[in-house]
Formats: C-alpha cells, structure tokens, sequence
C-alpha cells in the first residue's frame, strides 16, 4: 500500500525539537504509542493534527503502536455506541491515511487484558488528590454534567497503563493530553523507585498544527457538527467550506488574533499545500473570501481524494480489516506480556520462574 505524508516540514513544536532530532537519528531506539477513542469517524483535525504525524514517525522507521481506546468512551458516557462498526471505520481510516499494519501495531484496548493488570499496581502510586488536580479529568466531569465516576476520575492511570503497557516512549499529542502524559511520567518514575527500573517515562511529542477551527468558528469537535470528515464527499466538503465564518473584509491577510476564520481558512490550506499561510494570503489578496474558500475546497478535497478512495476501498472489505486487528491483537499482546512478566518480576510476583 502506498502511504501518504501530508506534512513536509517538522510538524513539532519548537521546544521538541531535540526529541525530533533524536529520533530522526535513532528511529528504532523509540516506540510511539498513539491512540484514539472510537467515538464517531475521524475529520480534517485529526488528520491534519497527530494522524499525519503517526505516519510520518512510521515513515522514518519508528515503530509505531496504535491504540483504540475502546474502553476509555465510557469514561464520560453511559451508552459506548455502535463500537464495532466505528471500530472498524477507524481502522479503515488509519490505513487510508497511510499507517501500514505491517510496520504498525494497530489493536483494540479491551483484546489485550494485560494493559488493565497494570491498573492495580499503578493506582497504589497516585493519591486522589493528585487525580482530582488533572486539568482534563476536571475538564470532562464538568461537560459531563454528573457526578465524578471512578473510572473519569482515574482516566490518566488507565492511559499510562495503555502507554507503558507497550512500552511507548513517545507520544504524539495535543496540548489538552499533556497532563495526562505527564501523570505516566510521574507512575513510571515512582515504580520504578519503589519497585525497581521497568519504565522509561514517556515524552510528548506536541503536534504542532495550531488547534483546527470548525466552520462556525468554534473549535472542530465531531459533536458540534463543524467538521470535514475525511468519510465526506467533495461535494459536502465544498458546501460545509462555502458555509464557513469569514468577515467583510475583501483583502485577505493573515491575522490569527484579529481575523480567526479567514486565518484558520489560510492555515488548513498551509498545512496542505507546506506553504506558510502568509504567503497563501498574499497570493489571494482582493480576492476575497470568495477565493479563500476556492482554494481551502481545492486543497482539502486534492489532499484527502485518494485517502477517501482508500477508505472506501477498504470498508469494502471487512474481513481485511478484522485480519489487521486479529494480527495487531497478537504483537501488541506478546509485547504487553513481556512488559507484565517484568512488572512480576519487580514486584517480587515471579512466583513460577525457575525451579
Ligand atoms: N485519551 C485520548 C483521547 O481521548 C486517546 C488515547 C488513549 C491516547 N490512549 C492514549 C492518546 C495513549 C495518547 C496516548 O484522545
């Protein structure tokens, strides 16, 4: 299968750049674990955000683990939704937008039951008060508009047993993961001073996309309905495009702080075509917003035309996709009992090695 990368330039935040350069040198000296929650198809954001940046680490050799993060929906909902269908959609998607399941682990969190083992070990190492201080835990308790459950609450000790379960060493991520990322940190450490090193802590690797608008300005999020899905027609694409939020001003300049739209509008186009949103303004200049929106069409609809064939091709066979998982299942499962084995070991649980 051919992959697609769609950023050409570093997509990490100036203060990574030495993690960059590391594992630009040393690709296989790293594992990135990545990972989603299959709530509902994948859009521009996600594919302009840590999608692209998966693949292009896949590219330059690191091995690369995906998670589907199937447990965590429940984390701040009842009802975990028509899983197997989005599942396997997110699978398609992955692939379409050019993860190679040769090279790259792609598994559901519930098929490996050693990932969940380590939640026992590591909730001994944190206090409630530390969980209750987590800006994101707080965050969704609060959208979610119901009392705190046990499992929100402990949200970031079942992601570091995801992360260290596979023994991830890099994670690509957003800004609102970060202490998330930086509670794994803090598990790693404190294990491996009670019990003895197992754990490497995990570095965030930040993408440097800046956080996508929707069209109506607001941030993308599947449930505002903002998005350009990459399971969307041109013709959709076009029409939720000619609907963005612009402003009255004819020439078109890039001012993020002043004009968001317009400059969100010129950012995507950035992303896709590697040119500095600056120059793609001043190239539309009294065009209007008439032009911006021609030509963000034409971009998104020209980058994301074959990941949409692709993926089509793809959800056209099931069986194809079940195969990817069953083989994802079984190496992330080998790793994750290997990992296991040595927390065993170090907790002094070894009790069937030797004679
Ligand atoms: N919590 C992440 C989200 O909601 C998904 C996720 C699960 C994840 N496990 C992960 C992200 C490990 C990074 C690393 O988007």
């Amino acid at each position: 299968m051919t992959t697609t990368t769609v950023l050409d330039r570093s997509a990490t935040a100036p203060d990574d750049i030495s993690l960059h350069d590391r594992i630009t040198r040393h690709p296989d000296a790293f594992r990135v674990l990545s990972g989603d929650r299959p709530t509902g198809p994948l859009h521009l954001g996600h594919y302009l955000g840590t999608l692209a940046n998966r693949v292009r680490l896949q590219n330059l050799g690191v091995p690369v683990v995906v998670v589907i993060a199937d447990y965590q929906v429940i984390t701040d909902r009842s009802d975990p939704g028509p899983l197997r269908d989005r599942v396997r959609t997110l699978v398609a998607e992955y692939l379409a937008a050019g993860l190679d399941p040769d090279r790259t682990v792609i598994f559901p969190h519930s098929a490996v039951p050693a990932l969940n083992q380590l939640m026992v070990p590591f909730l001994s190492l944190v206090t409630d008060a530390e969980l209750r201080r987590n800006p994101t835990v707080k965050a969704e308790s609060l959208a979610a508009r119901r009392p705190l459950g046990g499992l929100l609450l402990t949200y970031p000790v079942h992601q570091a047993a995801d992360i260290l379960g596979v023994g991830g060493t890099v994670v690509p991520v957003g800004r609102d993961q970060l202490p998330h990322l930086e509670t794994a940190r803090l598990i790693a450490r404190r294990f491996n001073e009670r019990f003895g090193t197992v754990f490497t802590p995990p570095e965030p690797l930040l993408t440097g996309t800046p956080n996508l608008l929707g069209t109506d300005g607001a941030k993308m999020s599947k449930t505002r309905g903002n998005t350009i899905g990459l399971g969307d027609t041109a013709d959709r694409t076009a029409a939720i495009v000619r609907g963005a939020q612009t402003d009255s001003n004819r020439r078109i300049t890039f001012e993020p702080t002043s004009r968001p739209q317009v400059a969100n509008l010129l950012s995507i186009i950035g992303e896709l075509t590697g040119q500095h949103p600056s120059d793609v303004a001043a190239e539309i200049g009294d065009g209007g917003a008439a032009e911006l929106k021609r030509r963000a069409t034409e971009a998104i609809n020209d980058t994301l035309a074959p990941v949409r064939r692709r993926r089509a091709a793809l959800l056209a066979d099931p069986g194809h996709l079940t195969g990817v998982l069953v083989d994802g299942t079984a190496r992330a499962t080998a790793i994750a009992g290997d990992v296991l084995n040595r927390v065993r070991t170090a907790m002094g649980m070894d009790y069937f090695a030797g004679g």
